[in-house]
């Protein structure tokens, strides 16, 4: 799907704070090879960069807008354009990290060893995916594009939740691993402005969807979303919404040899 770096970027505080937590948890220092797969706009790649600045960085993402605004705004990291289901590398990394991407993909029993299948002995895979499939945020545009209104346009895009719970994490991974550290957090995060949740999944979980709409019915799918998301999050009295957003983390490294 195409993205829009502008509308991600505007909540862009709280969508780096969980980036930030998953970083404090990788346990290597200082890894040579670093991957940040579905880098997007490239601001975290930035700060791992930064934070292991001998290292050799690059960020790859399948969006050529995601792309474009990275190699703009950070021109000395490598960036490449690339599926992560296809991830390959020539050379093998100490640390593959991946924020808020992984759920854009499914079959998540082949993916996980296939990335650990990328490491050095002793290396880390280091990923964050929401875990909100069920959230009212989500639910309700499955729910609307499966009412008989909207169907035959959008039933096709609602797909299985691509997210896992930890416990089946956890008994995928452990064999493999030397060490794993897997936790989940929800975030009250608290959102400025009219239909602030609606502005949030604008840029992910309903672009898909508006993706195939001409603008007319954008603008009326937009509008039943938008009466249901006010009764799932109302606005406080101080104008502002509470919007719940739960995370899951796995921080795993290999065996050294
Ligand atoms: C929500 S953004 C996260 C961007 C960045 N990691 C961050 O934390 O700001 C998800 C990114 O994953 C990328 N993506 C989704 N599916 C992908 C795939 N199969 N291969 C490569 N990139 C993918 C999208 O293009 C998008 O830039």
């Amino acid at each position: 799907m195409a993205w829009n770096p502008e509308q991600y970027t505007l909540f862009s505080d709280h969508r780096l704070r969980p980036a930030l937590d998953l970083l404090a948890q990788v346990p290597i220092n200082p890894p040579s090879v670093i991957y940040d797969l579905g880098c997007g706009t490239g601001n975290v790649t930035s700060i791992i960069s930064q934070h292991w600045n001998d290292a050799v960085v690059v960020g790859i993402d399948s969006s050529e807008e995601m792309l474009a605004k990275a190699r703009g705004d950070h021109p000395s990291i490598e960036w490449k354009q690339g599926d992560i289901s296809n991830f390959n590398p020539t050379s093998k990394g100490n640390l593959i990290f991946s924020n808020a991407a992984l759920h854009w993909l499914d079959d998540h029993e082949t993916l996980f060893p296939m990335l650990l299948s990328n490491l050095r002995p002793g290396g880390v895979l280091a990923v964050q995916m929401p875990n909100n499939f069920n959230a009212p945020s989500h639910q309700n545009i499955y729910e609307l594009a499966q009412t008989p209104k909207w169907i035959d346009k959008l039933g096709g895009l609602v797909r299985p939740a691509p997210v896992h719970n930890i416990n089946w994490y956890f008994d995928l991974l452990s064999p493999l691993a030397r060490r794993i550290n897997i936790w989940e957090t929800t975030y009250f995060q608290v959102l400025e402005g009219k239909n602030a949740v609606l502005e949030w999944t604008r840029s992910t979980a309903l672009r898909p969807f508006l993706q195939t709409l001409d603008e007319k019915s954008v603008d009326t799918f937009e509008a039943e979303y938008a009466e249901r998301l006010l009764e799932a999050y109302p606005q406080r009295r101080d104008g502002s919404t509470l919007f719940p957003f739960s995370r899951l983390f796995i921080v795993v490294q290999t065996d050294e040899d």
